[in-house]
């Protein structure tokens, strides 16, 4: 693999001892990848999971001096003030929530704590090259804002921040974005919960190719693209996808394919996406609680949320995760004290895999996100999952079809 002579001193350690073990990392996936350069990257978002492994590799860079030198946006782990004043967690999960966001503030990571970046305060334009993990961001980026990522790992995005470039390979090359299946859409995609149970099927259709969708006439919302590439991008290992006459690398069909024949087509009707959504984790009945945010709600969701609540009581836990921004926005809206009111929690810089949620575990709740059922199911939380409007009305009525 080429390097520069600024490279070269890198790996040598002539930067210090942190950004030498980043660029070891780097160069590591590069030969292992076939990458044949480095390239400079000018963003980045670290997908920090408040885990031990991951707070560790961290750390190992601090000691080391590392600094980042492109600030990452970071994921959220959970929010120390809200769980401590709610008296919601252990004295070890406090001492590793500490560690994480001492490390990231050290490291001169953006303390963002949201899984949504790509929709507040880190939006690439389009053919720049990024370093993006999280599994709905990376395909947001690539997909929608026409940037350049590779599906990163938390910590070789942590390692493309300290170093400030990537090995060149895979989807920073034009040539490797192109889509290789086409899944031609034969159903109505009427509400955002529809392209989740899109994104939820579409792997187990194509497995590893980047599709074009072809056949989605209605423009969809900023939300319908966040679920659908955060459920491509769980249910499979799909960085990237295209959207015919939508997606700015999909003008048309045929531009999406570079001109070629798909190597697969597919076709998804209105019953497969209602086979996929009766499939989907535990059957309805009762519930103990709604889950919101996975990634966390936008604006928009909020209201949403606050117009099926409004004037009314709930009788399940309602739980609302969102970014610290969109929060504040919704105080000063009056939207958080209608859920509020209603019995219900907006809860800042979260996220639904932490060990804030002990009290869950065990019970079966709801919740509009396929991806939180996934991930939570390894802490016994149980999910009836539905479209946003019927999980709201659930939280009222405490039952779910
Ligand atoms: Fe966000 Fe955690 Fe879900 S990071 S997307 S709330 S698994």
């Amino acid at each position: 693999m080429y390097l520069n002579d600024e490279e070269k001193a890198m790996l040598a350690g002539e930067m210090g001892e942190g950004v030498r073990l980043a660029m070891k990392v780097l160069v590591g996936i590069g030969e292992a990848l076939g990458a044949g350069r480095m390239v400079p990257i000018t963003r980045a978002h670290v997908a920090l999971s408040n885990q031990e492994a991951d707070t560790w590799f961290a750390e190992k860079l601090r000691a080391a001096g590392a600094l980042c030198r492109v600030p990452p946006t970071v994921n959220p782990g959970f929010c120390l003030s809200y769980f401590q004043a709610a008296g919601m967690i252990q004295e070890a999960d406090r001492r590793q929530m500490e560690r994480t966001y001492q490390v990231y503030k050290d490291l001169g990571a953006r303390l963002s704590f949201s899984c949504t970046p790509y929709l507040l305060d880190n939006i690439p334009h389009q053919g720049e090259l990024v370093a993006f993990s999280e599994s709905s961001a990376t395909p947001y980026v690539n997909s929608v804002w026409g940037a350049r990522s590779n599906r990163e790992s938390s910590q070789s995005a942590l390692c493309a921040a300290v170093a400030g470039r990537v090995p060149e390979y895979g989807l920073l090359l034009p040539e490797n974005r192109r889509a290789t299946a086409e899944v031609e859409v034969r159903a109505e995609l009427a509400e955002d919960y529809d392209y989740s149970l899109l994104g939820w099927l579409a792997p187990r259709l194509i497995g590893p190719h980047i599709p074009v969708f072809n056949g989605i006439t209605r423009p969809p919302s900023p939300e319908a693209l966040m679920n659908l590439g955060a459920e491509l991008n769980t249910a499979g290992a799909t960085p990237m996808y295209h959207l015919a006459g939508i997606t700015p690398e999909a003008r048309t069909l045929d531009q999406a394919l570079s001109g070629r024949t798909p190597e697969l087509r597919v076709e998804v009707t209105a019953a497969d996406l209602a086979e996929t959504r009766r499939n989907l984790f535990e059957p309805g009945g009762s519930i103990e609680f709604v889950m919101f945010g996975c990634p966390h709600h936008t604006l928009r969701q909020v209201r949403e949320v606050a117009k099926i609540v409004e004037g009314r009581r709930l009788k399940a836990e309602l739980w609302l995760l969102t970014s610290n921004y969109t929060r504040e926005m919704a105080r000063r809206m009056g939207l958080a004290q209608i859920i509020e009111a209603a019995g219900g929690k907006i809860v800042p810089d979260t996220c639904v895999d932490q060990p804030t949620w002990r009290h869950l575990a065990g019970k079966k709740g709801a919740t509009d996100s396929p991806k939180c059922a996934y991930y939570t199911k390894r802490r016994d939380l149980r999910f009836v999952v539905r479209s946003l409007r019927e999980c709201a009305e659930a939280a009222v009525t405490g039952v779910i079809q």
